[in-house]
């Protein structure tokens, strides 16, 4: 028995120095201490000793048990320990790692050629003006001198919400003149850009719905000295010093007279290319002195005050600023051409 208890122990102990998991430690605790364990085996034998022998061996056995019941604490603290060091360095947090860059947003290049415009305009004393894209056709139409019968004011070209064709998405931003001089003291120097909508189909150059800004300025003794000074001013900043410009008789309904200015092909230099289509010049807006009825409509004395008004496509400022040959990369918003600039 004294020997079985010696093996016992020795087995034990080598064998609880080798645990490698929680499952295998309780098999072997089982397997010693447990009911049917070894030192219980030996336990229940010690009634077969003679008396003598008994307290001896039940102290050993005690003490065999109490090595194993020792080592099996250690062995699985060792565990516990390493169980926890495993977490932790699974858990651990590198805050050393750089962090994912967030994906920033672009500004759209018709935007950036807006804000370079806007800048020109502010430096020159103007305000800029916001106004609503839902719009009456008195404004877009009536007060800006196209009376019924007009041909812009066809249902084949507008957008109307009712049968009376008195509610119209606008056509154009030039009913914000007849909005800047009903709400605002003379003298009057705006810009007012924003969204304008037609029937168009579209194609590389035409878009059923498109931007404008549109120009006014309003007061004593203007002239289209000064409406030709501010327009070259403000080309010349735009594409760069010596840049050409050439005013061309219009018609336009508000404004008396009327002309279209057009800059000097950027590609050819004039020569006539396919970008300006052979012609040297590009079309570039619309302008004119306002017309004396459309300041009497507003309640302006034409006698007193005059003005001048411009409007431009600002899809096509922003097509000749970035060399973008086709109108519908504009409204795509394809990252991939966004990012180019
Ligand atoms: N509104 C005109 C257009 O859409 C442009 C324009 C604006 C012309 C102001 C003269 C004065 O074509």
């Amino acid at each position: 028995m004294r020997e079985q208890l010696a093996k016992i122990r020795e087995e034990a102990i080598a064998k609880l120095s080798q645990v490698s998991s929680s499952a295998e430690l309780e098999e072997l605790r089982v397997k010693y201490l447990g009911k049917k364990g070894e030192i219980t085996a030996i336990l229940k034998q010690m009634g077969g000793l003679p008396a003598e022998e008994r307290p001896k061996m039940g102290q050993l056995a005690n003490e065999v048990r109490a090595v194993i019941e020792d080592k099996l604490t250690s062995a699985r603290r060792e565990l516990d320990e390493k169980a926890l060091e495993l977490r932790l360095r699974a858990e651990a947090l590198d805050v050393t790692v750089p962090g994912k860059a967030p994906k920033m947003g672009h500004r759209h290049p018709m935007y950036i050629a807006l804000d370079e415009m806007k800048e020109i305009f502010i430096g020159m004393g103007f305000t800029v003006l916001d106004g609503p894209e839902v719009e009456l056709a008195e404004l877009n139409f009536d007060r800006l001198n196209a009376d019924e019968g007009h041909p812009s004011r066809d249902w084949s070209d507008t957008f109307y919400f009712d049968e009376q064709s008195r509610v119209m998405l606008r056509s154009q931003t030039s009913p914000m003149q007849v909005r800047a001089m009903d709400s605002m003291e003379l003298p009057i120097r705006i810009i007012a850009p924003g969204r304008v909508y037609r029937k168009d189909e579209v194609d590389a150059t035409h878009s059923p719905m498109f931007h404008q800004v549109e120009g006014m300025v309003i007061d004593k003794g203007v002239t289209m000295a000064d409406l030709k000074g501010t327009l070259n001013t403000a080309v010349q900043q735009l594409y760069g010093e010596g840049t050409k410009t050439r005013f061309r008789p219009h018609h336009f309904p508000f404004t008396e007279p009327s002309c279209e200015m057009d800059v000097q092909c950027h590609k050819c230099g004039g020569v006539g290319c396919p970008t300006c289509k052979g012609e040297g010049w590009i079309e570039l807006l619309g302008a004119g002195m306002i017309h004396p009825h459309v300041l009497e409509m507003a309640g302006i004395d034409p006698n007193v005050w005059s003005g001048w008004a411009f409007g431009f496509g600002l899809e096509r400022l922003a097509m000749r600023r970035f060399r973008i040959d086709d109108l519908r990369l504009i409204f795509e918003n394809d990252v991939r051409f966004l990012e180019q600039f």
